[in-house]
């Protein structure tokens, strides 16, 4: 186990309307009370986050958001800016998802943008990246989170990087119930570890949190957050189910 404090947040996705997920904050909020041994995020559709952002008031539960877009404001139809998410009371958001990746057209180039525009605007950024399985199989995994980092990171600067999340998420693992083992993990946090220590020097790296996100479950989790580099989970189908969510952020407790 690291020093790094833990930070689980959850990922709703495209789930739930604006009383299911203020009702669902209520619950995470209830079934953490008291709570205050990990760093925990939640992440609803942009037209929840008012209301979700309401119901997390005075709690130590922070709001995040699944996306954004790098200009300010102005004619770009259907998206939402760093600013406006501040003004919604985010301080995450998640960019480069797979999901962003496979099915709306991100690329590496799109993502740096993205990660770029949350800092600017003092937003905490969650970079995800991983590997599919068919790279996984080509035994190209290191190679493709490498590609992945390099770009996400090009506009990143050494006083920026404490602000930064990785989350490591290989793309087979999401919401297939298949989770990558703590081994396999750990090995792909190491390197990515390796490589934020030879653009930012070792001392930066290692406050760095690497998440792993693939089919976390209250279950799985202790074993995964007990390795050296696994700092944290992104949480995707578990994070919709309030018991669920608290029991893997309770599992940060040694
Ligand atoms: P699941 O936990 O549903 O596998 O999703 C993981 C994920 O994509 C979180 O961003």
């Amino acid at each position: 186990m690291s020093n790094r404090r833990r930070f689980i947040a959850g990922n709703w996705k495209m789930n739930k309307t604006i009383p299911e997920s203020r009702s669902l904050a209520e619950k995470v909020r209830e079934a953490l009370d008291g709570f205050d041994a990990a760093d925990v995020a939640v992440c609803p559709t942009f037209v929840a986050l008012a209301a979700v952002a309401d119901a997390l008031r005075g709690s130590r539960i922070a709001l995040g958001a699944q996306n954004l877009y790098w200009k300010e404001s102005g004619a770009f139809t259907g998206e939402v800016s760093g600013p406006m998410l501040v003004a919604a009371g985010c301080k995450y958001v998640i960019v480069g998802h797979s999901e962003r990746r496979q099915y709306f057209g991100e690329t590496d180039e799109s993502v740096g943008r993205r990660a770029t525009a949350a800092l600017a605007c003092g937003l905490y950024p969650i970079i995800c990246l991983g590997e599919t399985l068919d790279e996984r199989k080509k035994g190209v995994t290191f190679e493709v989170v490498k590609r992945q980092m390099g770009s996400a990171f090009s506009a990143i600067g050494p006083d920026a990087i404490g602000q930064v999340t990785v989350a490591y998420e290989p793309v087979w693992a999401i919401g297939t119930g298949v989770n990558a083992t703590p081994e396999q993990a750990q090995e792909v946090h190491r390197f990515l570890r390796g490589l934020l220590a030879d653009k930012y020097g070792a001392a930066a790296a290692e406050t760095v949190r690497i998440q792993y996100g693939g089919s976390v479950k209250p279950d799985n989790a202790r074993e995964l957050l007990a390795q050296p580099d696994i700092d944290g989970a992104l949480v995707g189908g578990a994070s919709l189910k309030a018991e669920d969510f608290a029991a893997i952020v309770r599992s940060c407790t040694a």
